[in-house]
């Protein structure tokens, strides 16, 4: 019986089938793009052709699968979305699914992931919730563009601090949790990393690793909403869901750190500092 990665392809997807496989677990890998994934995947793994938005793709996804991680994909804003994949696996039995859902959503029910919560306890498959903060991809990625070419980051989230987390990090935790169904069954875990940052403290990493001065000039919301749109023309839902989370980043909602990480792996999370290091060439300088 193997285990079915969704978002296969995503920051926790992808590290999440190198931990499996070192486990010796059996896996299928989807994505809406398998071809390409197959070929960036560093080992074998059977790849399907996956899409929430398809029913018809959630046959060959669930087909001699009894364990399933589940993502939410960031621009699928509405929960709803989510609730036909849900109901496939409740038809198909699957024996335990392990979802991605967010920091702090036991007490905050905007962010979709609450109702996706409500809805796979309802259900009545086994489960746990892994509860990631905010991932320290957000900066080497989506946020690395103005970092790159204005040296600048352009977040709006004030002064608050986040207890940011690597997202390689949520993804061994995941591995470990889909291993051991027994265990971890009906149980949330709040993965952070070992201490909490604000944004002046990230520029401050930043111009040390990069040798540049990267300044936080703590853009408000619709700084922010204008360039994410007009610029970087990116997804409205994605935009306006990031905004919900900076807003409550701002009411000091994503700066706990726990030790559920280190319960679970037996070692201390990754460092915000040893992150860029690591990343350091997803900061280099861009022309304008
Ligand atoms: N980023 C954070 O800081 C953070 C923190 C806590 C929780 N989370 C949650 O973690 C989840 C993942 O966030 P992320 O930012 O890390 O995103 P990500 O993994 O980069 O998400 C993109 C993934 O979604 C897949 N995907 C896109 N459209 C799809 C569709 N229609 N059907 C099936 N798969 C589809 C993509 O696969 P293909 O393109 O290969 O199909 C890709 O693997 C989100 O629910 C987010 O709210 C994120």
């Amino acid at each position: 019986m193997k285990t079915f990665v969704t978002g296969a392809s995503g920051n926790v997807g992808f590290p999440l089938i190198r931990y499996l496989h070192q486990a010796h677990v059996e896996i299928k890998a989807g994505s809406t793009d398998p071809v390409a994934l197959g070929t960036r995947l560093p080992v074998e793994v059977e790849c399907v052709d996956f899409d929430f938005l398809n029913q018809e793709s959630y046959d060959a996804a669930l087909h001699d699968v009894d364990r399933v991680f589940l993502m939410r994909p960031p621009h699928l804003g509405n929960p709803n979305q989510l609730y036909p994949f849900i109901d496939a696996m409740v038809e198909r039995g699957i024996g335990f699914v392990v979802f991605l859902s967010l920091m702090g959503i036991e007490k905050n029910p905007v962010p979709p992931h609450a109702k996706i919560e409500k809805y796979i306890r309802a259900s009545g498959l086994n489960h746990a919730f892994v509860r990631p903060g905010f991932f320290m991809q957000n900066v080497s990625g989506v946020h690395a563009w103005e970092i790159c070419r204005n040296d600048e980051i352009l977040i709006p989230a004030g002064r608050a601090k986040t207890s940011f987390v690597d997202a390689e990090d949520v993804a061994l935790a995941a591995s470990m949790i889909l291993q051991d169904p027994l265990c971890h069954a009906k149980k949330a875990y709040t993965i952070t990393g070992p201490r909490s940052l604000d944004y002046d403290d990230i520029a401050t990493l930043l111009s040390e690793v990069t040798g540049r001065t990267v300044t936080y000039r703590k853009p408000g919301f619709s700084t922010y909403r204008n360039h994410m749109l007009k610029v970087r023309k990116l997804d409205r839902t994605y935009v306006d869901v990031t905004i919900a989370l900076y807003f409550m980043t701002r009411l000091n909602t994503a700066s706990k750190v726990t030790g559920d990480f280190e319960r679970l792996c037996g070692k201390t999370a990754t460092d915000f500092e040893d992150f860029v290091i690591r990343n350091k060439g997803k900061f280099e300088k861009s022309p304008e």
